[in-house]
């Protein structure tokens, strides 16, 4: 058996809890071979040692059940064992759980303006659009964008209790620090004021029962961020990159966060990864052209298409270097969950306040967000 082969054996061990199989979570850190003697290390970041002897147990069992082997050695590292002594915390913070809540999803980058708010909308509407209780919580306080982009500004109401009633459009239940403060407001904030709103959002907001709660993270990987998402409990992180080198050593420095607070990486989204150009092809009379050939010069090779009998084409041509969503997934063990086009309708869509898997759900980054909703309902069944 190969290391690659191994590698295929040890999905069939899934994450406790969860459907996706502990490779694909980044759990298998290594694997080694001598003649049949195999040797793998396990990278589980739970502190918890039911999780972890549980995954360790069972990867012993499905190597050993395979018969390819005379000896299996399975190790663990992370989480409680491996983790340095920490020093005492000047005051302790409890998570924050909501208890009706199915799932929590961070949708996050290290960099801003990457379309996490895009992404974080059409995946929270388009879980809706399947039926799902979605709520969408936007804790970009510097500059909240979920005024605009779901097309609604209004401020919330209270309940008798104070409690913040979120609004709702588009089938979700959303809050938004826009909504409190109106959109036009510079706030400069300290982050304990930052983490003591952002608790507030959870604490003290109707949501009632949720199949999947959508969080749309500010930029950056700083101290707030790391805070919210160790106090908040994730089922796990969408990390949102473009295709360029630079985005991607940001995903780097978000995935390593995520992994400081055992949270899981569910997967990357490449945004702005290439454009779908159609249209259709007429000769000087104006009639459409069959069969014609479209050619563009790409960045690796030139794209070529025939057009449809009604003189129709669509051609997806690459305008930064492609493939570092997929290089990086791969380190990450991770999948990468879906490649967005740079979309004109997209950008229109945000502007209108009509998220394009509404407005255009047949459009190519309108299809790509319905795959992404597909994976994330695979992943986390709601
Ligand atoms: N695939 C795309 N094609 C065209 N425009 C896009 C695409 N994705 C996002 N945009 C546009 O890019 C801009 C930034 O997107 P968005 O606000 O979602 O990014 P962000 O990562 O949330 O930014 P910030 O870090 O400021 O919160 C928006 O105007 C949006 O409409
Ligand atoms: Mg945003």
């Amino acid at each position: 058996m190969t290391i690659d082969e191994i590698r295929d054996l040890l999905k069939e061990v899934k994450y406790p809890g969860f459907s996706r199989d502990i490779v694909s979570f980044g759990v298998v850190k290594d694997i080694s071979l001598d003649k049949d003697k195999v040797e793998v290390d396990l990278n589980v970041t739970s502190p918890s040692e039911e999780t972890r002897g549980e995954i360790k147990s069972q990867v012993e069992a499905v190597l050993t059940k395979s018969g390819g082997f005379s000896t299996v050695e399975v190790t663990l590292s992370g989480g409680s064992q491996a983790s340095p002594p920490q020093k005492p915390a000047a005051a302790p913070v409890p998570a924050i759980s909501l208890s009706d809540v199915k799932h929590t999803i961070a949708v996050a980058s290290g960099k801003g303006g990457v379309g996490k708010s895009t992404v974080a909308v059409n995946l929270a509407v388009g879980l809706a659009q399947k039926g799902h209780k979605v709520g969408l919580l936007d804790l970009d306080i510097y500059g909240p964008s979920l005024p605009v982009i779901m097309g609604v500004n209004e401020r919330p109401m209270m309940t008798q209790e104070r409690k913040l009633v979120p609004l709702e459009k588009h089938g979700l239940k959303l809050m938004s620090f826009g909504f409190l403060t109106g959109n036009d407001t510079p706030i400069i904030w300290r982050g304990p004021m930052v983490s003591r709103m952002t608790e507030q959002f959870f604490t003290d907001v109707t949501w009632g029962e949720l199949d999947y709660l959508i969080m749309d993270l500010p930029p950056g990987t700083g101290d707030i961020q790391l805070t919210l998402t160790q106090r908040l409990r994730l089922a796990g992180a969408i990390i949102v990159t473009t295709p360029q080198d630079l985005a991607i050593s940001d995903v780097r420095k978000g995935a390593d966060m995520f992994g400081k607070v055992n949270t899981p990486l569910l997967g990357v989204v490449e945004n702005m990864s290439g454009y779908v150009l159609s249209g259709v092809v007429r000769g000087s009379d104006n009639q459409p052209i069959s069969n014609a050939t479209i050619s563009i010069p790409g960045m690796d090779k030139t794209k070529e298409v025939k057009s449809s009998d009604d003189g129709q084409f669509t051609l997806e041509v690459d305008l930064f270097k492609r493939g570092g969503g997929h290089e990086e997934s791969n380190r990450l063990h991770v999948p990468l969950l879906c490649e967005i086009p740079i979309s004109l309708e997209l950008m229109e869509s945000c502007d209108e306040g009509i998220p394009l898997i509404i407005k255009d759900p047949d459009s190519p980054a309108g299809r790509v967000f319905a795959q992404l909703v597909e994976k994330v309902e695979e992943i986390l069944p709601g």
